[in-house]
C-alpha cells in the first residue's frame, strides 16, 4: 500500500461505527473477498449476546474474539498441597512440558513456594529549582499532608488491610537539574493495584505544587513546583516471590539416558551458561516466561507488565541474567528461582472474563500472596522441562512430536493416516515437505493444500 492509498483510506469516527459497520468498513476499504471475511469474522462470535457484548466491551474497535488454546497442568505439588494449573499459550508443547516438570517433581517433594514481599511502587516525577536541604527537611510534613490528602482514596483499601506505606524523595538533580521524584510504596493485598495506586499519585501530583505553594519556609522560586507526570511503576523488586526444588543427586534418577550426577552437573552448567551470557539468559528466561505468561494470561492479569518487571530484574545489577539458579552440592541438586510478580485476584479481568474466573475458581480461589506462588513454580517447571530437554535429547523431539500434529491437521489428514505418520516420523525430520511426501505416498497422489 502506497501513502496516498493510506491516506485514502483514514478514517475519523470509527470508534463509533458499530460493529457490522466496522466489518464493513474494512471490507469496502482493506479485505478482498467480503464472504469470506464476514464468515470468518462472525463465526468467532459468541452465540449468546450477553456473554459477547462482555467480551465487546473488555476492549474497544472490537470485530470478533480471537481464540487461543485453554489448557491444563495437572500434579503440580505446591507447598504440600495439589493443583491443577490453567495455562493458556499458543506455543505446542509448553503445556506438556509443564505436566511433564510437574509429575517430575511430585515424585520428588514438589515445588516449596515462599512470598518474600509484596510492595508496590508509584512515582510522582516533578521538577522544583531550590535549596535540595530544604525540600528534604520538608519531606516529613510532606508526607503526612499527602497521606491525608488521599484519606478517601485509600479508606477502603486500608480497611482490607492495604494503603500507601511510604512516600519518599528521591533526587535526580545530578542527573538533570530541578529533577525530584515523589516515590511512594503501596501494599495492595489481592488487586494488582493499578488503579488504586494512579488514583493516589495523582492526587499527590494534584496537591504536591499547593503544599509547597503554601510552604513559608520556601524563597518565591522554591515555592513553585512543575509536575510532570504520576504513574505506578512496573518494576515491583520488593513484591518478590521464590519458588525451589530440590532432592538428592542421586533421586534424579537416570534422565533421558543420563546418570543422576551426569544430568545434575550438566544442567547446573546450563543454568551457569544463562547466567554469563544475556544471549542465553534471553532465551533461557523466555522459557521461564513460557510457563508464567500462560497462567497470568488464564487469571485475566496483565501479562506485559509481568514481562517488564521480570526482565527489568533480570538485569538490575547492570548485566541481563538468568532469572534462576541451580546448584549441586554435597550430594544435593537444588534448583530455583526469585521473581517480582504483581497479580491480582480481585478487580480488573479477573472477575470480567469468565474464563478467568474458572481459572481462579480451578486454583483454589487463591489470594494474590498464593498466585504469585503458583505462578512462581510453573515458571520454575517449565524452566526444569526446558533445560532439562537441552541438556538430554535436545529440544527439537519433543517440539517436533507438536509440530508434526499441526502439519497432519494443516493437511487435513484422518485419523489412520495420523497414525501411521506418528509411527514413520518417530526417527525422521518433521518437516511440511516430508510429511506432504508421506501423505501422498498414502493417499497415492499429490494434493492441495492451504499451506
Ligand atoms: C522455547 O519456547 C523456549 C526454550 O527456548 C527455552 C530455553 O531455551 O531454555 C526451549
Amino acid at each position: 500500500m502506497n501513502i496516498k492509498d493510506l491516506k485514502n483510506k483514514a478514517i475519523s469516527g470509527f470508534s463509533k461505527l458499530t460493529k457490522q459497520e466496522k466489518i464493513e468498513w474494512l471490507i469496502s476499504n482493506v479485505f478482498e473477498n467480503p464472504k469470506e471475511i464476514i464468515r470468518e469474522f462472525t463465526t468467532y462470535w459468541h452465540s449468546d449476546e450477553t456473554k459477547q457484548k462482555v467480551f465487546d466491551e473488555i476492549s474497544e474497535n472490537t470485530l470478533t474474539n480471537f481464540y487461543l488454546p485453554y489448557g491444563v497442568a495437572p500434579n503440580f505439588l505446591i507447598n504440600g498441597k495439589m493443583h491443577v494449573i490453567p495455562m493458556v499459550i499458543e506455543e505446542s508443547s509448553v503445556v506438556a512440558a509443564s505436566a511433564k516438570a510437574a509429575k517430575f517433581w511430585l515424585d520428588r517433594g514438589g515445588f516449596k513456594t515462599q512470598v518474600i514481599s509484596t510492595k508496590k511502587i508509584g512515582q510522582v516525577h516533578f521538577y522544583w529549582h531550590g535549596e535540595g536541604e530544604k525540600l528534604r527537611a520538608f519531606m516529613p510534613e510532606l508526607k503526612q499532608k499527602l497521606i491525608h490528602a488521599t484519606k478517601d482514596i485509600t479508606a477502603n483499601m486500608e480497611k482490607r488491610g492495604g494503603g500507601i506505606l511510604d512516600i519518599e524523595l528521591v533526587d535526580f538533580t545530578d542527573a538533570e537539574p530541578g529533577l525530584y521524584q515523589l516515590m511512594a510504596t503501596f501494599e495492595t493485598c489481592d488487586s494488582m493495584g493499578a488503579n488504586f495506586i494512579n488514583s493516589c499519585l495523582e492526587e499527590f501530583g494534584k496537591q504536591l505544587p499547593e503544599f509547597i505553594n503554601q510552604n513559608q519556609e520556601f524563597s518565591a522560586e522554591e515555592q513553585e513546583c512543575k509536575v510532570v507526570m504520576c504513574i505506578l511503576s512496573n518494576f515491583t523488586p520488593e513484591s518478590l516471590v521464590r519458588a525451589e526444588v530440590e532432592c538428592d543427586v542421586q533421586d534424579l534418577g537416570v534422565v533421558e539416558g543420563l546418570p543422576a550426577e551426569v544430568f545434575a552437573e550438566k544442567f547446573a552448567q546450563a543454568v551457569r551458561i544463562a547466567e554469563i551470557d544475556p544471549y542465553r539468559a534471553t532465551t533461557h528466561n523466555k522459557g521461564i516466561f513460557n510457563g508464567i505468561d500462560a497462567v497470568i494470561l488464564a487469571t485475566g492479569n496483565d501479562f506485559r507488565a509481568i514481562e517488564a518487571c521480570g526482565h527489568t530484574y533480570a538485569a538490575r545489577n547492570g548485566q541481563y541474567t538468568s532469572l534462576s539458579h541451580a546448584e549441586v552440592k554435597d550430594g544435593r541438586f537444588r534448583f530455583w528461582l526469585e521473581f517480582p510478580l504483581s497479580v491480582g485476584t480481585v478487580g480488573g479481568l479477573t472477575k470480567i472474563h469468565p474464563l478467568a474466573k474458572r481459572s481462579l475458581e480451578l486454583l483454589g480461589n487463591p489470594s494474590a500472596k498464593e498466585l504469585m506462588q503458583v505462578v512462581a513454580a510453573v515458571g520454575l517447571a517449565q524452566n526444569f522441562g526446558a533445560v532439562k530437554a537441552l541438556t538430554t535429547s535436545g529440544i527439537q523431539k519433543g517440539h517436533m512430536k507438536m509440530h508434526l500434529n499441526n502439519i497432519l491437521a494443516n493437511f487435513e489428514a484422518n485419523a489412520q493416516e495420523a497414525e501411521k505418520a506418528r509411527e514413520y516420523f518417530l526417527d525422521k525430520v518433521v518437516s511440511f515437505a516430508s510429511v506432504r511426501e508421506f501423505l501422498e505416498g498414502l493417499r497415492g497422489k499429490s494434493f492441495t493444500s492451504k499451506v
